[in-house]
């Protein structure tokens, strides 16, 4: 990220926790447009849990989440707005098993946004082409392969035209054959300029995929460097195990 780059989402001393719990203690973190950023850090250190506060899932104990003019650390916020702008694609794609791939995607620009049918449905059918799946817009989630069914929560997440998508660890739930038919998707959002945090144990995907490497370890960030730094000469010991235990 340049200094001339728009920041979207400045996050500052991020506070969270669970009862007596610190989960997040204290993050800071700017997000520039077209900027992606992958969250690695061992499990329970607190990935989640950031991505949810960014969305509304959690509230938070203090820190500021700015973007577009509003503290989204404060009380008030229309999250149901907000989250047409913030997106978010889960391990568990949680499309509606009664609906049918065309209607999961259809239901936000919609019923949220209000959109004009006949536009939304262009978009989406071009999205389910580009993601390859275009024939299967009548199918039943239940007549999917995992891959395809995070495939079109994929969709369904930029058929909203968000300025920003998080990403919670998507191919975790995924037989290994269909890891790669999503990670491509998501390595094609980043080339055309989506703004992304991405939270992956995929050392790979997040090297080539990262801008920059935000390492979490306790709830706190231990490093942040660019991909090419954190995957060959991590400043951290604690970076430096993470990645031997991947055995990258
Ligand atoms: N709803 C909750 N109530 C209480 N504690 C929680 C809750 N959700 C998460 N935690 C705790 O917060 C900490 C961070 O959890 P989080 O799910 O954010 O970790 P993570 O980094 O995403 O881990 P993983 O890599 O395993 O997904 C953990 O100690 C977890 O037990
Ligand atoms: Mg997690």
């Amino acid at each position: 990220m340049t200094d001339s780059k728009e920041i979207l989402l400045e996050v500052q001393q991020l506070q969270k926790s669970f009862g007596d719990r610190i989960v997040l203690n204290g993050i800071d973190l700017q997000v520039g447009k077209g900027e992606v950023i992958v969250i690695l850090g061992p499990s329970g250190c607190g990935k989640s849990t950031f991505l949810r506060c960014l969305n509304g899932l959690e509230s938070v104990q203090g820190g500021v989440i700015q973007y577009r003019g509003q503290n989204l650390a404060e009380g008030n916020v229309d999250w149901p707005e907000v989250r047409q702008h913030i997106g978010m694609v889960f391990q568990n794609y949680d499309l509606f098993p009664h609906m049918t791939v065309i209607d999961n995607i259809l239901l936000g620009p919609l019923q949220v946004q209000k959109r004009d049918k006949n536009e939304a449905l262009q978009q989406a059918e071009q999205l389910l082409d580009r993601v390859g799946l275009l024939d299967r817009k009548d199918a039943y989630p239940r007549q999917l392969s995992g891959g395809q069914k995070q495939r079109i929560a994929i969709v369904r997440a930029l058929c909203m035209n968000p300025d920003i998508i998080l990403f919670d660890e998507v191919t975790a739930s995924l037989d290994p054959e269909m890891v790669r038919e999503v990670l491509d998707v998501i390595l094609g959002l980043a080339n055309q300029g989506m703004t992304m945090i991405i939270v992956t144990h995929e050392m790979g995907f997040a090297k080539s995929v990262g801008d920059r490497i935000v390492f979490i370890d306790q709830g706190k960030i231990c490093e942040i460097a660019t991909a090419q730094q954190f995957f060959t000469a991590p400043a951290t010991e604690r970076a430096q195990h993470f990645l031997d235990i991947f055995q990258y």
